[in-house]
């Protein structure tokens, strides 16, 4: 066929047919000017789309999108473990719980890490970001090593453990813009110690960008724009990439499932697992107390009285209820904020897959885009990992402190908060703590407000396991501790 029969050419007509009872025909709409190639790659692009799926989670998002949250309430007390309340005895118990079900292999790791990190602004993905630590590590490997410390710690809690062989099985999320090069920086790291065999790479889903009047854009004349869809994606990614089998298969019971961008996420967390056990629930999340009354953060509400618990986003609160007071306690009404540290039995994990999927709800994100007609705003569709919570059969709360184990890493060096400065800080300051409150000495020669010392998660996990190291010892500021 000549060039003058190329222009003729006509999209088969099976798609054009579709694309109409779906109301996407607008996608085709420069047709006309695609070179052959173009064309197939745009054909190829729509029928990869399962087009009746994407229209009903278009219908159902724009329906649900302003639906109320039946009239929230403050989370009862009685869901909630504060740090002031926990007893010491209390502590071991879970920890020991925690262990055992380690040593019991009934835990497994998921890692959210699919995001585009767009406000961080790193080509990498951003578990690859080095935030400036001594020791230079990233995100992923201080994650990496946390999780060989606690197999450590398992080891070593059973009689005759330390020969064990203990294995906690860390399942990594992905999406197509991270997915290569965070294999390829494990592979290149060889896996930070870990074995290959016990990390599991798949992928998230991606959706469709829309405009305002639900019509899927296109990024260039011969391709649809789209995006990862959300951290909440998970859940049919662990299906469709046969995670939720392999984890049946493995025997694993419970699932710790947290963000990537926390430096001091305690991943695999033994006190936390076994005060997760102990409830007998079907998720937990761990919370911090809000920092001020308009911090952008979501927090946990009941949805009605008796209701379920669920998270309330900033953007969805009014200043009335941000600024509620408790007359009680003197604390802010609304106090229990999310941070992105879950925990999920296997069970509750696969029911809700399939309760999300029917669903089909999803958050609508209005952002600034990038498309073939330029930049626009238009609506990313994304389902978030604490959706799940409102399906719980029973759901608790577990109070942890700011400054032990949430350092976020959100925006680029420059902003106020949440940068890759103010969480290497964080961690700093934490673990020069954990060196002097061992009987070690740190100097500086700068203000130790902007600098101190790092512990390997491989020497220690909670600050344990250093009266040995450091008793009597001085270590120079900034510097990195090592086993
Ligand atoms: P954020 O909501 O902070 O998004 O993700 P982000 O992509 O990292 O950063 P911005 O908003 O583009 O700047 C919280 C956690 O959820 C993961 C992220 O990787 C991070 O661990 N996430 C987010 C996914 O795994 N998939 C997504 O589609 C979105």
């Amino acid at each position: 066929m000549g060039e003058a029969g190329y222009e003729e050419m006509e999209p088969p007509q099976a798609l054009v047919e579709r694309l109409k009872d779906f109301r996407q025909e607008q996608t085709l709409a420069l047709w006309k000017e695609l070179n052959p190639q173009e064309r197939q790659l745009l054909i190829k692009d729509l029928e990869s789309l399962d087009l009746s799926r994407v229209d009903r989670i278009i219908k159902q998002s724009f329906l649900l999108r302003d639906r109320p949250i039946p009239s929230p309430e403050p989370v009862p007390e009685a869901s909630v473990s504060t740090v002031l309340e926990r007893t010491p005895e209390e502590r071991e118990r879970w920890w020991k719980m925690g262990l055992k079900a380690i040593c019991e292999g009934k835990l497994a790791v998921v890692l959210l890490s699919g995001g585009q990190g767009t406000r961080l602004g790193s080509s990498e993905p951003k578990g690859c970001f080095n935030i400036g630590l001594p020791s230079g590590k990233s995100l992923f490997q201080l994650q990496a090593e946390r999780i060989l410390r606690v197999q450590r710690l398992a080891a070593q809690s059973v009689p005759d453990g330390a020969g064990r062989y203990i294995r906690v099985h860390w399942y990594i999320m992905t999406s197509p813009f991270t997915h290569d090069a965070t294999c390829k920086f494990f592979e290149s790291r060889k896996y930070f110690g870990l074995e290959s065999e016990q990390v599991t790479f798949f992928q998230q889903g991606t959706l469709p960008c829309i405009s305002k009047e639900g019509r899927i854009i296109l990024e260039t004349p011969y391709q649809i724009l789209r995006a990862p869809d959300g951290n909440g994606g998970v859940c049919a990614a662990l299906k469709s990439s046969k995670c939720l089998e392999d984890m049946a298969m493995k025997g694993i019971k419970y699932i710790d499932c947290y963000g990537v961008d926390n430096a001091l996420v305690r991943v695999a967390d033994p006190l936390f697992l076994g005060y997760f056990i102990d409830k007998g629930v079907a998720t937990a999340a761990k919370v911090v107390r809000k920092a001020y009354p308009q911090e952008k953060v979501g927090v946990f509400v009941q949805r009605g009285k008796g209701g379920p618990l669920g998270v309330l986003e900033y953007s969805e609160m009014d200043p009335s209820m941000a600024y509620a007071i408790n007359q009680e306690t003197g604390r802010l009404r609304y106090n229990l904020s999310n941070v992105c540290l879950h925990m999920f039995t296997l069970d509750f994990l696969t029911q809700v897959t399939e309760e999300l999927e029917e669903d089909s709800i999803y958050h609508l994100a209005e952002k600034k885009m990038s498309c073939v007609e330029g930049p626009i705003m238009g609506i990313k569709l994304e389902q978030f990992i604490f959706d799940t919570f409102p399906y719980a059969p029973s759901m608790a709360l577990f109070e942890i402190l700011r400054e032990e184990e949430f350092a976020p890493v959100k925006n680029a060096n420059g902003h106020a908060t949440d940068t890759p400065e103010t969480s290497r800080l964080l961690v700093l300051h934490l673990h020069t703590r954990w060196v002097t409150a061992a009987g070690g000495f740190v100097t500086h020669s700068v203000p130790l407000y902007s600098t101190g010392v790092e512990v390997s998660p491989l020497c220690s996990y909670v600050g344990e396991n250093l009266e040995d190291i450091c008793r009597g010892r001085t270590f120079h500021a900034p510097s990195e501790i090592t086993t």
